[in-house]
């Protein structure tokens, strides 16, 4: 290709225009006069989705490798992991002519209902954005576009093409987008997909705050905007707002009214060429590579979807270490449940994998175990409804047995993308099962499959081990069995709290809003940051994960007790396993805050790390921590600010399992100067130096005398300064204002 600037002055405009939606649903337009190729886009994230039929939405596609979702990856907390994982998708993408895979998906788990939970990674943005930002990576080391999405406030399915997120800024900034914001700038996607909703108001694909100000300007994005397939509103009110291509095409009418919108000069030329230059930027980059693609080996793309799986396993209860398994002690198990034989590893919708092949535990068991004499029954129906004779079948089975492992989950259809869950129930015949089991055998293992928390009470109580498997790709059968036999020790946290029930969840009273609006009422306070700063117990909290070892958390050391905004902050400590197992460990870092001017949560998660070690050994675990990290937003400032003043800092194997701790300093604020205007209160100004000053210049001499003389508690010192004159008795003309006001600025 010729260089781009080039390129757009030899462009006519309808070419211009034209090139501005796909070709097709998965395709770019060419432009053969300018020897421009078409490159291809598709799904995304935990596997390639190239449809077999191009010019079909709802083509099958070509067999791909399954790899766990992003709900069960991001259980994994390890970055290196995700990376090769996203490579392998790339590599996969690379060989079947893709250019761009659509993935990451990065939204916050704001609801456990969204049904598209499990392809997001976390109710945090920082584990969210540190997994996204690896994935991002990974994808483009093999020479494939990255395409973060869905931007923004996309965080339910339902009414999720029209649907108002009404959001305040500071919430924006500090969740919704903050996850955005640490994957564009950390790992420079090459892309960017809007989302289909609305924002304060304004489709996101016409929305220039959030697709020009926010990301490029601010972020300093400088890839392509692709617009979730269908998420057009008004075409040339997206493109002046930043959103470079459509998808899919074609879309002659909305070219035509570019055209037009030029022509009458209802837009200006220039815009368009920006957007022609990205689209044509990111063509460039993707068809540089003169290497043919390299063949991809399935066989071990399959060997690492069951590593990464197994990684993913997070061991949620283990009373009397019943896990892992001994085959010379439980000689007979039973695999219960028709999960067993036929595993539940991915959701619905676009995002839908074709296997390349699928490892049951059922069929896994019979590899790795065959001393251990297995029998396996179904126990409920197809659709997981109870069924009596299967459940007497299973529990009859169960009661012979040594061991009882029973798989339930959501099934097939309950998660996935284009409408949200209604409860978080599991299917009546998966707790009948679980429950009549129990009953009869003491060592009852529930294995769960599933994208977003499920409630358990009334049989979380009653089994001792409980091992969330998740939805983990197409490996996930053998990686089960591997954690069951303990060939690998579970590594995994919860990347979301799982709640009690569902009334207990931050957004209960504000899901799914109401007259096509949704307002995110509980602000800030998402996932643990609601849990922990209202005191609210739930089921198992974020971060958390047994292992078959045990870890010591050494003293934590700080490089300084104080620090200025500018300076940085080292915080270490040592791990040991102290256990018989080789296992590895997801050390946490919260700050908590122990002042604040806003409601602030009692904890945030500011750092992470995955050590692994065999018996015995310690190693040093070491973070580095900015002002930045004990930070919150102030939109009327549009500043990151905090507070001088005291802060913990927290380390620990989960939100609420926190070993170590210690305080630093901040000795000046960022950012946190004391706001005076007239609406401050006078006990504001009066103990401001300045601001005390400025009103001994505006006030007459007694006047402030006699102000001064008040103990600041006084009702006249409570006043919001522009009350002073009103209130004292004719004695202040209303000019006092407006003099200490410019005194103050001068
Ligand atoms: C989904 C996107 C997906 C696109 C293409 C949309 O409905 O929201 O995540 O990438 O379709 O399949």
């Amino acid at each position: 290709m010729q260089p781009i600037r080039e390129l757009v002055r030899q462009m006519t405009l309808e070419e211009k225009a034209a090139l501005c939606s796909g070709a097709t649903a998965w395709r770019t337009q060419a432009v053969p006069r300018l020897g421009i190729p078409s490159i291809v886009l598709s799904d995304g994230p935990h596997g390639l989705r190239r449809p077999a039929r191009e010019d079909e939405l709802g083509s099958p596609s070509v067999p791909a490798t399954c790899f766990p979702t992003a709900s069960a990856m991001a259980c994994s907390w390890d970055r290196q992991l995700v990376r090769e994982v996203a490579q392998a998708i790339g590599a996969e993408a690379r060989a079947a002519g893709v250019h761009v895979l659509l993935g990451p998906g990065v939204n916050m788990k704001r609801t456990p209902l969204c049904g598209r939970n499990f392809e997001y990674f976390s109710e945090d943005p920082y584990l969210a954005g540190e997994l996204a930002a690896a994935y991002v990576e990974g994808v483009q080391s093999t020479g494939v576009g990255a395409c973060v999405k869905h931007f923004a406030a996309n965080n339910q399915e339902t009414d999720r093409m029209t649907v108002d997120a009404e959001v305040d800024e500071r919430t924006l900034r500090e969740i919704y987008l903050a996850v955005f914001e640490r994957v564009v700038r950390k790992a420079r996607p090459w892309s960017v997909m809007c989302s289909y909703n609305r924002l304060n108001g304004v489709y996101t694909s016409q929305h220039r705050w959030l697709l020009t100000e926010v990301l490029r300007e601010q972020w300093g994005f400088e890839g392509m905007v692709v617009s979730d397939w269908g998420a057009v509103d008004d075409r040339v009110a997206g493109l002046a707002a930043g959103l470079d291509l459509e998808m899919p095409g074609p879309s002659p009418a909305n070219a035509a009214r570019i055209v037009e919108a030029v022509r009458t000069g209802q837009l200006d030329e220039a815009v368009l060429d920006r957007a022609v230059e990205r689209i044509l930027t990111l063509v460039q980059k993707v068809t540089s590579s003169p290497a043919p693609a390299p063949p991809v080996d399935v066989d071990a793309h399959h060997r690492l979807a069951r590593r990464a799986a197994a990684a993913c396993m997070v061991l949620l209860k283990n009373d009397g270490q019943l896990l892992p398994l001994q085959p010379e002690r439980h000689r007979s198990v039973a695999l219960l449940g028709g999960m067993a034989a036929v595993p539940q590893f991915q959701g619905g919708g676009s995002s839908r994998v074709n296997p390349t092949r699928i490892e049951s535990a059922l069929e896994a068991w019979h590899h790795a175990a065959p001393e251990v004499a297995v029998t396996y029954h179904q126990g409920y129906g197809q659709d997981g409804r109870l069924d009596e004779q299967l459940l007497r079948a299973a529990v009859e089975a169960a009661r012979g047995a040594d061991v009882a492992v029973v798989f339930v989950g959501l099934p097939d259809g309950v998660e996935s993308e284009g409408y949200d869950r209604k409860d978080m129930a599991l299917p009546g015949g998966h707790v009948a099962l679980i429950r009549e089991v129990a009953r009869v055998q003491p060592r009852t293992v529930v294995v769960l499959h599933n994208g977003a928390p499920v409630e358990m009470a009334g049989w979380v109580e009653q089994v001792p081990a409980v091992l969330l498997a998740g939805l983990a790709g197409q490996a996930s059968g053998a990686a089960v069995v591997d954690v069951l036999l303990g060939r690998v020790n579970p590594s995994g946290k919860l990347a979301e709290t799982y709640p009690m029930r569902l009334e207990q969840t931050p957004a209960f009273l504000n899901f799914p809003g109401e007259g096509g609006r949704v307002r995110y009422g509980e602000r800030v306070f998402v996932g643990y940051r609601y849990y922990d700063t209202k005191d609210v117990e739930p089921l198992f909290p974020f971060g958390h994960g047994l292992s078959y070892t045990t870890f010591a958390y050494g003293p934590l050391t700080l490089s300084r007790s104080t620090m200025g905004p500018d300076e940085s902050l080292e915080v270490s400590l040592t791990v040991r396993n102290t256990g018989e197992r080789a296992g590895e460990e997801v050390v946490q870092l919260y700050v908590r805050p122990r002042q604040a001017r806003v409601a602030r949560p009692v904890k945030e998660l500011k750092g992470f790390d995955k050590v692994a070690l065999a018996p015995g050994e310690s190693k040093p675990v070491r973070f580095v921590l900015t002002a930045m990290d004990l930070a919150y937003y102030d939109p009327a400032r549009g500043a990151w600010v905090a507070e001088p003043g005291l802060y913990d800092i927290l380390v620990g194997a989960s939100s609420r399992d926190i070993r170590v701790q210690a305080t630093v300093e901040l000795t000046q604020g960022l950012n946190a100067e004391t706001r005076l205007d007239e609406e401050s209160a006078v006990r504001t100004w009066m103990q401001h130096p300045a601001g005390r000053a400025a009103l001994q210049q505006a006030l007459p001499p007694e006047a402030f005398a006699r102000l001064a003389a008040q103990p600041p508690t006084s009702f006249l010192w409570e006043l919001p300064l522009k009350k002073l004159p009103l209130l004292s008795q004719g004695a202040l003309d209303e000019s006092v204002v407006r003099r200490a006001v410019a005194a103050l600025r001068a």
